[in-house]
Order: structure tokens, then C-alpha cells, then sequence
């Protein structure tokens, strides 16, 4: 098992990575002084379903107490990352308040599991510890490393939210393997996007391999995971609450990526990985019309490379301009400031804002399937 901390002072904490950490779990609770809590213990029916035996019978060895609260299986997790949802687990949480043992979360599945639980945490009597389990990739290696919270408004996604840092995040790579296909390739967009923006070595290893191999290869998986947590901790630990320009970075792919999600809502076509994944080429068409990215062969590598990982190259069943609207323009507001993550060259990325609309919409013509 390997070992990450993410300093940052009175907040700081380790991220547990290793094969069946779950098997061990209350151990590791034991460890780091949270085994004489109550928790809740958030998830959705189907994650639950995989690691229930595990995880009970290690919990039951240290005595450790939970109660489940199982999400809504709705069509998608992220119906369920709402204000209702949310309510109805801060009213579990004042359930069981006043009894014996002082409240905590634990947040068991992907992002949407620990956006939700994490925001609840956040907020209840001002602030109770959770724990992070993320058994999907794209958590693995972004979302539950930083402490990002949020619920979605219907006037859009993590409206209400603040950062709010987890006590613990325990990622067991075995939890991985039930995962399906379409799953995996979304995590990988994220990993490739460490290689783009900071880490050239994993950007070669990348694109030496492809998804079968590096699935097949758990040492050499392992340490890609580890190396995209340490970035992600390096990056917090830089920048906790965002507002420094340093941690914007790992937005690399999401300005044009949020915005092909947001504009084929209605048909879901895509997940966010593989929207990120053309978010990032879109980033390199607009790099290299102003000159920014002056290497005419990175946007090549990066379309092998998404192409080796089951990634789309490009959008398909919307417009440039519906795209270009949902990042934010529309017919009135031709001159709206923006900004965009570009890079510069491989493992380095520059913020640059204002970009003039006739370059987006040309990038994301080209990048129109
Ligand atoms: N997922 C981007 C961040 O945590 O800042």
C-alpha cells in the first residue's frame, strides 16, 4: 500500500492507495482515529451490492458502526446529486444525533456519491469528518482528492457547494475491476490529462500502451494511479480553495468538455471523459491558431493516444454553435469574456482569457463529427 499525504496544515490527510485495502478497511479507520464513530455510510445499491461482505466484516472486527443511506436509483447518479437527496441525508444525520458516538460520513462510489456526502458533511453542525471511497477511476485519480462538495441547482451543475477536505481517502484499485468498459476509458481521459498538463513521462507511458495493456499490467497501473493522486495533491496542496490560478489547471479539456456535455444533456451521449477528451483537442486547435503551442505534432499524439483509450476525437449530434453557446455565448453577447486552459507544450499548460469567439467557433467546427 502506498501512502500519499495532502499537507495543508489543521485539514491535511492521506490518500490510502493499494489492492484490497477494502478487505482491511476498519483497520485503517482504526489507524487514523475514526473507529469510534458512528457513520453513515452513503452509496447506491448496485456499489453497495459489490463490497458489502468486505466491508461489514472488517467493520464488525473493530466495532465500528454504520448505517447505510443508499442513494435513488435514478437513470442517471447525477439526478441524485440534489438538494431532496441531500436534505434527506442531513435529516439521517440529526437522527442519530445525541446518541453515544460523534457523527461521520463515508462516501462509497464515484463523484456524484462523494460531491453529495462530502457537501453534507461540510455543512452539518458546521462541519463533521468524512471518509472518501472512490470506486470509479475518474474519483480515483480527480474528484475525491481536494474536497470539492456540491449539490446541482436545475439552473445548473455544483451551484451550492463549497471545498471542504476529507479525514481520509482510501482507494482500493481492486474496486475497479467490475467496472465496464465505457467507465474505464472515462477515467483515463482524466490520467491523460495529467500527462498534457504536467507529466510528460506518463503522457509517453500512455501512449506507448493503451487501455487493454495498462488493465492487464496491475503494478504498472497502480503506479499510474499513485502518480495522478500526487499530482492532484501537489496541486491542492499549492492551491486549496482555487482562487491562486494554480489548481484552474486541471480544468485542461473541461472548458469545451463541460460544454459538449451541457448542450447534448438531453441525449447523455457523452460521459465527461470522453467530452473532456475532445474538450483537450479543442484546447490544442485554439493553442496552435494563436501561436501558443508552436509543436505542430502534440495535437497528433493526443488523438492517438485518446484513440488508444476507446476516446471520441470528436462531438457529434449538436452544433459548434450550441457548443459554443453553452460555453457561454450566445447571440448577445458575442464579446463575453472567457478563458481557457491552453497548451503550450507537452506537460505544460497556460491560462488565457478573452479569446475572440471566431477562433473557439472554428475549433469547434473542426472538431465536429
Ligand atoms: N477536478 C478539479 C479540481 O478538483 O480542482
Amino acid at each position: 500500500m502506498k501512502t500519499i499525504p495532502v499537507r495543508l496544515k489543521e485539514r491535511s490527510y492521506d490518500i490510502l492507495i493499494g489492492q484490497n485495502l477494502l478487505g482491511s478497511i476498519g483497520t485503517s479507520f482504526r489507524k487514523a482515529g475514526l473507529a469510534d464513530r458512528q457513520f453513515i455510510l452513503v452509496s447506491q445499491k448496485n456499489i453497495w451490492a459489490l463490497f458489502e461482505k468486505k466491508i461489514s466484516e472488517s467493520f464488525a472486527k473493530e466495532q465500528i458502526q454504520y448505517k447505510l443511506f443508499l442513494l435513488p436509483s435514478l437513470k442517471s447518479s447525477e439526478a441524485c446529486k440534489t438538494q431532496a437527496v441531500w436534505s434527506r441525508l442531513i435529516k439521517s444525520l440529526a437522527s442519530l444525533d445525541g446518541k453515544n458516538r460523534s457523527l461521520a460520513l463515508l462516501a462509497l462510489g464515484g463523484g456524484v456519491v462523494g460531491d453529495l456526502t462530502g457537501f453534507a458533511a461540510a455543512v452539518y453542525r458546521r462541519g463533521i469528518p468524512y471518509v472518501q471511497i472512490p470506486t470509479t477511476l475518474t474519483a480515483q485519480v480527480d474528484s475525491a482528492i481536494g474536497g470539492k462538495t456540491g449539490v446541482d441547482l436545475p439552473e445548473g451543475k455544483n451551484l451550492l457547494g463549497c471545498i471542504y477536505q476529507p479525514a481520509m481517502v482510501l482507494s482500493d484499485i481492486s474496486a475497479l475491476s467490475s467496472l465496464p468498459d465505457r467507465h474505464w476509458s472515462d477515467g483515463f481521459a482524466e490520467v491523460i490529462k495529467y500527462g498534457m498538463i504536467q507529466d510528460v513521462s506518463l503522457f509517453e507511458l500512455l501512449e506507448k500502451t493503451g487501455l487493454q495493456a495498462l488493465r492487464g499490467d496491475a503494478e504498472k497501473f497502480e503506479e499510474v494511479i499513485e502518480r495522478c493522486a500526487k499530482i492532484k495533491a501537489d496541486t491542492v496542496e499549492a492551491d486549496e480553495f482555487d482562487k491562486k490560478g494554480v489548481r484552474i489547471v486541471l480544468n485542461f479539456g473541461h472548458t469545451a468538455g463541460h460544454a459538449i456535455e451541457a448542450a447534448s444533456a438531453y441525449s447523455r451521449a457523452y460521459t465527461h471523459g470522453e467530452a473532456v477528451g475532445v474538450g483537450m483537442l479543442v484546447a490544442c486547435d485554439i493553442s496552435r491558431s494563436l501561436g501558443v503551442l508552436k509543436d505542430a505534432n502534440l495535437t497528433q499524439r493526443l488523438e492517438k493516444t485518446l484513440m488508444k483509450f476507446n476516446l471520441p476525437l470528436h462531438f457529434k449530434g449538436v452544433s459548434a454553435g450550441q457548443v459554443l453557446e453553452a460555453i457561454g455565448y450566445d447571440k448577445k453577447s458575442i464579446q463575453k469574456k472567457n478563458r481557457f486552459i491552453l497548451p503550450v507544450k507537452l506537460g505544460k499548460v497556460t491560462v488565457v482569457k478573452d479569446i475572440p469567439s471566431e477562433v473557439i467557433q472554428s475549433a469547434l467546427e473542426g472538431r465536429k463529427g
